[in-house]
């Protein structure tokens, strides 16, 4: 399909999710899950564009208990569909899995496949998942932190097929918003589509509004097209001007103590609202972590670690002959 012609489907998907949510009839009403109906509804009909093509496929990155996953195979049973998730989050049960596999079978997702794995070790041998298909649509919803965001796309870039969709969940939080904005800077093949945010993450979100973004993108959508032609205008998310806590990150990494930073930020939050409870217990706790991870601790310094100690101190690649 020429780049225009698929690209203008594409907007057509988009604004039929818009308008009616999930595609009516898919079989997958029932399943929980972490997205927006309006999100799930337009992976579904995206898949649907590659209905015809047999290279084609469906991928996303975080299946948790399968409602993406399955809403676009059962929607689309005539394409392969495959997830990616290590059920590493939002599972302390450790039920996600089989709760998954349950699903598939129980629905008779035929084309579903789950990919048992980190999303980096999937995606860097990915051909041995898909063969020789191309990524149609693709939905990253997995870790939401910004290095896995922008490698989930750079990771999956060279098996796009040549009309592709990216679906980016969870574009409410700004680290996702400056993956994509640096990445489409720097990767100008793509553009974006669509783009919808809404007014907190949905754990902060009052009941009502958060059924009325549960109907909606949810936590927000990022959409975008492999558009070699240059068809559409630039857009980029919005994203702030201050940098500071991407600098952060590097003050937190060097840091004697820096796996314990999210807990630490915890306890400084208890001293700064004064409260006294919180901040007794998170103390204890933050000691007890402390004390589990000493030995490791201990062997580092206070700050600027850097941990090159034992690296070559010159090392040439292969030269060619
Ligand atoms: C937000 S959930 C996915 C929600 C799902 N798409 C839905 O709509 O219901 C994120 C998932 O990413 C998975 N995940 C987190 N880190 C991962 C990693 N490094 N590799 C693979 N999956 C990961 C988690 O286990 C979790 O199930």
């Amino acid at each position: 399909m020429a780049t225009a012609r698929f690209i203008a489907r594409v907007f057509d998907c988009v604004r039929a999710a818009d308008r009616e949510g999930l595609v009516p009839g898919a079989g997958s009403q029932a399943l929980d899950g972490l997205s927006g109906a309006k999100t799930v509804g337009t992976l579904q009909r995206l898949a649907g564009l590659f209905a015809e093509e047999k290279d084609a496929c469906y991928l996303e990155i975080g299946v948790y208990q399968g409602l993406t996953l399955l809403s676009v195979a059962l929607g689309n049973p005539g394409i392969a569909c495959f997830g990616i998730d290590n059920f590493s989050l939002l599972d302390p049960a450790g039920k996600n899995l089989g709760i998954v596999k349950d699903c598939i079978a129980k629905l008779g997702a035929k084309n579903a496949v789950l990919i048992n794995a980190d999303y980096e070790v999937a995606l860097a041998r990915l051909a041995d998942h898909l063969g020789s298909r191309r990524l149609g649509v693709y939905f990253v919803d997995g870790p939401h932190d910004y290095r896995s965001h922008v490698m989930g796309l750079l990771l999956a870039r060279p098996h796009l097929h040549d009309n592709a969709a990216i679906v980016i969940d969870d574009a409410n939080y700004a680290f996702v918003r400056q993956s994509t904005r640096d990445f489409l800077l720097t990767n100008p093949d793509f553009k974006m589509v669509f783009e919808a945010y809404s007014p907190a993450h949905p754990a902060n979100m009052d009941a009502a509004t958060r059924k009325r973004h549960e109907a909606g993108w949810l936590n927000g959508i990022h959409v975008l097209v492999r558009d070699r032609k240059g068809v559409l205008p630039d857009m980029l998310p919005p994203v702030s001007d201050s940098r500071t806590l991407y600098v952060n990150e590097w003050l937190v990494h060097r840091h004697q103590l820096a796996e314990l930073a999210p807990d630490a930020l915890v306890l400084a939050q208890a001293v700064c609202l004064g409260d006294k409870d919180a901040e007794a217990s998170k103390r204890e706790s933050l000691a007890k972590a402390y004390a589990a991870e000493r030995a490791l601790f201990d062997k580092r310094f206070k700050d600027r670690n850097v941990y090159s100690d034992g690296l070559t101190e010159g090392r040439f690649n292969r030269a060619p002959s």
